[in-house]
């Protein structure tokens, strides 16, 4: 009896030590955490809120299915970001493929761009998803780190001069007629179709010169086509996937250019009388110092860099252009007067960079558009060591996204921000508030080729055809990488002269 007693004694005993012990324990442990939100708190380095906190373990890559899920339905990437920037605030953080992305949106979006989109910002380095460096290359503009980039943005944006720009213009606008005479003899078009082919043609015959094997040319736009459906795929190198379909357009589009180098080698390059793209870069890389010649694999990747980043974007942005004058055709109207006029000037003469910088409400038309279709709708910088910034916490190698699309919908910057309005750009504009070409030492190289392509195609549509749409369905391309209609924005045209008017 004694001894059960002492037994039961000594277990109520150890009983109450346990508890004592855990109720110490979780009063620590309540006690450190409390101490160390404070202390976060104090210090202002706490991380963004997100959907990657401890409630999610172990739904892992539940945030990156939500992205491909939204990215594979009509409403488009974007709208991952809009729904987590309506439940966190204007800077969240979440997972993506394995990484920490952090997202900023709005004011805090302009307020980092200062420093993150500067020059050579210090800590930060642009930073693409791992699929846009395997489809264009490493040693692609857009990938390549801070010291190769600048050599490599000196070399290709000695391309840009203004010779070359004029002798552009004068390409496209001979191309985009001819694209605009067939139309005569449809009435409904579909402007992405005719705006891809275009630009295509254009940005190809800068690049790599005329071409006459057209259906060699019609290859290579197809594999052009399946480079840039695969940058925001899974990235799996499996047969019928659609990124293993990129990978292998990549390897044939580098054997066309491959060949195109040896073929121009063995011509011998300096009797050669090109002037495109590729010449200039292959006869720099014969006469400039070893430090500064650019290799063969260099100078291949970024002519697809360049056909790439050139092509899809322009295209996208002008049939945005022309959907939103299709649905405004009161401004259509005012445009068309204030272009026939022009017009009248330069009867049957071919575009030229004078006629293009006096189109003044034509160029704010083209802003409009850029503003609204925001065809990059974010700009990724990684973080090379621990830094703050909104005054959050960010840790080395997340990946911070200057969220341009906000800024361009914030209504305290655009008054009304959803509805189309060229006049807007009467004033002069905020700081950092106008990112369609992206800020600082990245910025896009190619401004002027797409203000020239987007002028062009808009005169020559507007001063021959009345149009409005065919079809008002706005759900949004499955898997683009850049925000479009699927329907590629059909119109139905009427052409407004008895004779063409070129
Ligand atoms: C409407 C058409 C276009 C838009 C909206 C556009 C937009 C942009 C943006 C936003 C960036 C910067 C991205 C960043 O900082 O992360 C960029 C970079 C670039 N763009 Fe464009 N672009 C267009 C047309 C073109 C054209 C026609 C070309 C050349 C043929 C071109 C070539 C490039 C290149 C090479 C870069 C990389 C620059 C660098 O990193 O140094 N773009 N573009």
């Amino acid at each position: 009896m004694m001894s059960t007693m002492t037994t039961m004694e000594s277990e109520w005993r150890l009983a109450a030590h346990i508890l004592l012990l855990s109720a110490a324990i979780g009063g620590i442990t309540y006690l450190l955490r409390a101490l160390r939100s404070f202390h976060l708190r104090q210090e202002n380095r706490s991380p963004p809120p997100g959907g990657i906190g401890s409630w999610c373990r172990g739904f892992v890559g539940a945030e990156t299915l939500s992205f491909l899920a939204d990215n594979s339905s009509g409403r488009g990437f974007y709208h991952f970001v809009h729904t987590r920037a309506l439940r966190y605030g204007a800077c969240f953080r979440t997972s993506l493929f394995g990484r920490t992305h952090v997202f900023l949106l709005s004011a805090k979006a302009r307020a980092a761009a200062a420093c993150l989109l500067a020059a050579d910002p210090p800590h930060f380095a642009k930073r693409y998803v791992r699929t846009v460096a395997d489809l264009l290359g490493e040693h692609s503009l857009l990938c390549t780190s801070h010291d190769t980039h600048r050599r490599m943005r000196r070399a290709v944006a000695g391309l840009f001069a203004s010779a070359s720009t004029a002798a552009f213009a004068e390409t496209f606008d001979r191309l985009t007629i001819s694209q605009l005479l067939a139309a005569h003899f449809q009435d409904r078009v579909v402007v992405l179709d005719v705006a891809l082919d275009v630009t295509f043609r254009a940005i190809c015959e800068m690049l790599i010169g005329p071409q006459d094997d057209s259906q060699k040319l019609e290859r290579l736009q197809s594999d052009v086509m399946d480079v840039t459906q695969a940058m925001l795929a899974v990235p799996l190198r499996l047969p019928g996937t659609r990124f293993y379909k990129g990978i292998q357009a990549r390897k044939r589009i580098m054997d066309v250019l491959r060949q195109e180098i040896s073929m121009r080698r063995q011509n011998s390059l300096k009797l050669d009388r090109r002037d495109d793209f590729l010449q200039t870069l292959l006869l720099k890389s014969h006469t400039d110092s070893p430090e500064e010649a650019l290799t063969d694999e260099q100078i291949l990747d970024n002519i697809l860099t360049l056909i790439i980043a050139g092509q899809v974007t322009t295209a996208t942005a002008i049939t945005w252009m022309v959907k939103y004058l299709g649905d405004n055709t009161d401004l259509q109207e005012k445009l068309r007067s204030v272009q026939l006029d022009l017009a009248s000037k330069h009867h049957g003469s071919p575009l030229s960079l004078q006629h293009l910088n006096i189109m003044d409400y034509a160029y704010k038309t083209v802003k409009e558009s850029l503003r609204m279709a925001t065809i990059v709708s974010w700009f990724p910088r990684v973080a090379l060591k621990d830094c703050q910034v909104a005054g959050f916490r960010i840790k080395k190698d997340w990946i911070v996204n200057v969220d341009a699309r906000s800024i361009h919908y914030d209504p305290t910057i655009y008054h009304n921000p959803t509805m189309f309005d060229p006049s807007r750009f009467n004033d002069d504009m905020k700081p950092y508030s106008f990112l369609v070409f992206g800020a600082g030492g990245r910025t896009c190289l190619g401004i002027n080729l797409a203000k020239i392509m987007m002028l062009i195609f808009l005169h020559r549509l507007v001063t021959n055809f009345r149009w409005e749409m065919a079809d008002h369905d706005t759900s949004l391309e499955r898997w683009a990488m850049f925000p479009r209609l699927k329907n590629g924005c059909p119109i139905c045209l009427t052409p407004i002269h008895k004779k063409k008017m070129y």
